[in-house]
């Protein structure tokens, strides 16, 4: 298996079958050149930089029902609430002044966040932090919808494409979602010259070896210049509450391969990743990921951001985040930057 490790690091590709018999090697010998040779191949291109994104979570409304996530349309315990611009604004200055450079919007597909409130709050951004990234991850809308935010200021979008196999997608989403939109929707974005994330969630329920290998042909089509990928969590109150999570191991094998067949992509190490094991992250950083996205969100929202269980970092303040972040990033041996964090 270290064979395939090595030609993936020399040639940044494989076959489709050697690419599955690297995602399922169980071999410890693999697993840690892969993670050296990931590890090699950042440090090339960011150095030991690690980029701290903060992620606020605009809204726990959503008009969608996927089966996997918390605050899908049709889970009736899940606890709404939806911030309001000065809110927004309050968490970008609290952020602004702890070192961040990029702020992430994200929430459910709220119907709320027209966009003429978008657009108000992006320019607001933009005003208020010429020398910041905004990031918005607000789920699929209309081209006309992204080219607007665009203009007002918005420099990348988060949209995991969560499975690029048909077969999979259906088994995951409801009928009125497809996947055909939301390719379609990931390719719009990059055509008006958003920075782009796609990914995927590892381990979701009947996902097969196939089509993680879909996933990442899908990802080499696209060319995003990040790449979200995280372990799936089950949440109680959705149909998938029995079935079982992503393991770490395979997270990080992904990783690792993602890393040495996008060397420049920004990869962050999730939350879903720290919420699996009480290292995934530093884990994460070694093996390939250069980012962070600590929760700038008010802390008396962050437990209805509900999207899976036992979500780490609900009750601990923005400042304490990034100071346990900190804390973890120099312990994985590499460094905090204050910056925008753009591909290298
Ligand atoms: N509404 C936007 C969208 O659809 O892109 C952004 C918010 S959505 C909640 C953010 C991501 O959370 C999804 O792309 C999905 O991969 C992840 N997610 C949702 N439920 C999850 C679960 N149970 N375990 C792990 N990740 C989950
Ligand atoms: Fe939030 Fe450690 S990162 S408490």
């Amino acid at each position: 298996m270290t064979e395939l490790v090595e030609k993936l690091y020399r040639t940044g590709d494989l076959t489709d079958a050697e690419l599955s018999a690297l995602i399922t090697a169980e071999d410890d010998e693999a697993a840690e050149l892969l993670k050296s040779r990931a590890d090699e191949v950042r440090r090339k291109y960011y150095g030991t930089k690690v980029f701290l994104r903060g992620l606020i979570e605009i809204s726990s409304y959503c008009k969608n029902d996927c089966l996997y996530c918390g605050i899908r349309r049709s889970s009736r315990d899940a606890e709404r609430y939806r911030l309001t611009k000065e809110q927004i604004l309050a968490c970008c200055e609290n952020g602004y002044s702890l070192g961040f450079r990029t702020f992430v919007m994200q929430g459910g597909e709220d119907a709320y966040f027209t966009d003429d409130i978008m657009v108000d709050i992006i320019s607001e951004i933009r005003r208020r932090y010429p020398d910041c990234a905004i990031t918005l991850s607000l789920g699929e809308r209309s081209r006309e919808s992204y080219r607007r935010m665009k203009e007002a200021g918005a420099d990348r979008y988060l949209l995991r494409h969560e499975a690029a196999s048909e077969k999979l997608y259906r088994k995951l989403h409801p009928a009125e979602l497809s996947l055909e939109n939301r390719k379609k929707c990931l390719f719009t974005l990059r055509e008006l010259g958003y920075q782009v994330g796609a990914g995927f969630m590892v381990g979701a329920p009947f996902q097969t070896v196939d089509d993680l290998v879909c996933d990442l042909r899908f990802l080499q089509e696209l060319q995003p210049q990040m790449i979200g990928i995280g372990p799936f969590i089950p949440h109680h109150s959705t149909p998938f509450a029995d079935e079982k999570g992503g393991t770490l191991a395979l997270t990080l094998r992904l990783l690792g391969i993602i890393r040495l067949m996008f060397p420049t992509v920004l990869l962050p190490a999730t939350t879903a990743l720290g919420t699996i094991a009480p290292n995934g992250r530093e884990l994460g950083l070694m093996t390939g990921c250069n980012v962070v996205m600590p929760n700038l969100s008010p802390v008396m929202v962050r437990k209805k951001y509900d999207l899976y269980d036992n979500k780490i970092c609900t009750g601990e303040e923005a400042a304490e985040c990034r100071g346990c972040l900190q804390r973890r990033i120099e312990s994985a041996g590499y460094t905090v930057a204050s910056e925008r964090g753009d591909p290298a």
